[in-house]
């Protein structure tokens, strides 16, 4: 079975990602190397990077054409790593581009702020379901939320229907050893979709199969890791995500 990645900088030149089209290249075959033939491009789309998504498309179909030039044999999706500030400046055809899963169950990816899940994300959400998008919320783990209040905001979350996505380089301790007890506790307490690897580039490389060993090594049962890291996020792609008949005041 190979692995899709729902999480990853992708596309050259736009955010804190790869800078040109050879590392952007080189990133999509160290994915390939761990075992990757589906790829989701996210790039920050918040107000300190990418605001502009007109253009998304053909950026994707630019690294699509690079990376099939080289060889590789990577299906290449387009996507974002949302930021809440964002949500009510986009249209809703804007919102339709970055959205992932089939019709009557799309789902954004949305960045967990590293200060908290406060309401003012909480607004942003409830106005992308809205909107007719559930929310996939992005590495939890490594928000304040999870070190110091023990994942209030991302409770809240789940509760309105979203799931989690952990980054594998919190699960192998490179995020640093609080993200990495956050991780697990989230994997223990059965709270997480799926895992994927937030690649940015050399020094944060595609790493789903070290976060597969590592939850291995770790004791967490051989089905989990597969939930986690191959069947959650090839769900959440191909199944999208529906909300269970979230009823908000
Ligand atoms: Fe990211």
């Amino acid at each position: 079975m190979r692995g899709a990645e729902i999480h990853f900088h992708a596309l050259p030149g736009v955010d804190d990602g790869p800078s040109t089209m050879e590392e952007s290249v080189a990133l999509l075959r160290a994915a390939a190397h761990d075992g990757t033939d589906t790829v989701v491009a996210t790039p920050h789309v918040r107000g300190d990077f990418l605001t502009q998504v007109g253009d998304l498309g053909d950026r994707v179909r630019e690294l699509r054409c690079a990376a099939y030039a080289a060889g590789l044999a990577i299906d290449l999706c387009r996507g974002a790593e949302l930021g809440h500030d964002m949500v009510g400046r986009l249209g809703q055809h804007e919102l339709e581009t970055l959205a992932q899963g089939p019709p009557g169950a799309r789902w954004i990816l949305v960045e967990t702020p590293f200060e908290a899940l406060d309401d003012v994300f909480h607004a942003a959400t409830d106005e992308l379901r809205d909107r007719g998008f559930e929310v996939v919320i992005a590495h939890p783990e490594r928000s304040a939320d999870a070190a110091l209040d023990d994942f209030r905001g991302l409770r809240r979350e789940l509760a309105r229907g979203a799931v989690a996505q952990v980054n594998a380089q919190s699960i192998s301790g490179a995020h640093g050893h609080e993200a990495c007890v956050a991780a697990f506790a989230l994997i223990a307490e059965g709270l997480v979709r799926a895992v994927s690897s937030d690649a940015h580039g050399p020094m944060r490389p595609p790493s789903l199969g070290e976060a597969r060993a590592r939850l291995l090594d770790a004791g967490v049962p051989v089905e989990t890791c597969r939930r986690l890291t191959f069947a959650g996020p090839r769900h959440l792609l191909a199944r999208g995500l529906v909300s269970p008949a979230v009823v908000r005041a």
